[in-house]
């Protein structure tokens, strides 16, 4: 259903994307994972027909995206990373607009529109103006906005980023409830979102594909497999920063401490159920106040580690991946 082949974008001097080559069979749903600056947004931009690639071709449901534009357009429901939605329309009023420039036919637009609504959450909202929807309110429009043409082909661009834990849970089940339907192809930061929502995973980093199988992605299931890493529980405390760091470094089980603005992510060899307590004891034995402590997965970043052999850019901050990258 879409099928990418040595694509290529530069941007200046800027190659955000390389000899990108990859196809998404009809009903699949598949997440393209990979931090900042990776090169999702292009890509998607490139299949949507609002950007030129510098080089490779791509088709859309067997069409050429430079060569029928139109018909590509015809078949995706998009939803861009930044929405530029109309502030002074209603949400009906503004879905019923996008209905009518996607060929939706009069007498079947009120059912279309009732189940967009219903399904994105947006029905008790359906009288308000645009611009006065909360920021997760406002996703949910874009994302219906992509879903009223019944597209074939959804390509969402981080349809769950900004969401509050209950809206992402909706969303994810939304998509998922796809699966075998539509062809997706979404794109998100968070490795256990891909994991639980996609069949298979398209990892990018510096604008190529990277892992095992090539263009081929990595199936959903494996990514659990994958050994991403160590554990990390994060710490934060007033009081004493040395003391407290060398007391940390002195619990069986931490293998290693990057010490942060307000505490330190501690890394850790074994099971952090067990380790956990002795943290927050030494903690308060070496004369700190704990203020916080966190359990984390292994980060993104191992992933792409031991997926990629190689480095990806850091923030150059202790402790975190590439900004913005969720563990
Ligand atoms: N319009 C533009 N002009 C110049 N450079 C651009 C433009 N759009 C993207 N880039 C560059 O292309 C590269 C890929 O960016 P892209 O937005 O595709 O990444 P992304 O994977 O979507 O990242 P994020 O997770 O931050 O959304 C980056 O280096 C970015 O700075
Ligand atoms: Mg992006």
């Amino acid at each position: 259903m879409i099928e990418v082949k040595g694509l290529s974008r530069k941007f200046g001097p800027v190659w955000a994307l390389r000899d990108l080559s990859f196809a998404v069979a009809e009903g699949e749903v598949v997440g393209f994972l990979g931090p900042n600056g990776a090169g999702k947004t292009t890509t998607m931009r490139i299949l949507t027909g609002s950007l030129a690639p510098t080089a490779g071709q791509a088709r859309v449901a067997g069409f050429d995206i430079l060569d029928r534009p139109l018909e590509v357009r015809r078949r995706i429901g998009f939803m861009p990373e930044h929405a530029a939605l109309h502030p002074d329309q209603s949400v009906r009023g503004y879905l019923d607009f996008v209905a009518e420039v996607k060929g939706v036919p009069p007498n079947q637009r009120p059912q279309r529109l009732g189940w967009v609504l219903e399904r994105t959450g947006l029905t008790g909202v359906a009288g308000k103006l645009v611009g006065n929807l909360s920021h997760g309110f406002r996703k949910r429009a874009c994302l219906a906005q992509a879903l009223v043409g019944d597209p074939d082909v959804l390509i969402l661009d981080e349809p769950t980023s900004g969401l509050d834990p209950h809206q992402i849970v909706e969303i994810r089940e939304l998509i998922r409830s796809f699966r075998g339907k539509r062809t997706v192809l979404f794109s998100s930061h968070i490795l256990s979102e891909v994991g639980a929502v996609c069949q298979r995973v398209l990892i990018l980093n510096g604008g190529r594909l990277v892992g095992q199988n090539g263009s081929e992605g990595v199936d959903a299931a494996d990514l659990a497999r994958i050994p991403a890493g160590k554990p990390r529980v994060v710490l934060s405390w007033d009081g004493n920063r040395e003391a407290v760091e060398a007391a940390l470094r002195g619990v069986t089980g931490v293998d290693d401490i990057l010490l942060t603005e307000t505490g330190a992510e501690v890394l850790i060899a074994g099971n952090p159920v067990e380790i956990r307590p002795k943290l927050v004891e030494s903690v308060v034995n070496a004369g700190g106040l704990l203020q916080n402590i966190q359990d984390k997965g292994p980060s993104l970043e191992d992933l792409f580690l031991r997926l990629t052999g190689a480095d990806i850019p850091h923030s150059g901050e202790p402790g975190k991946g590439p900004a913005g990258v969720e563990p």
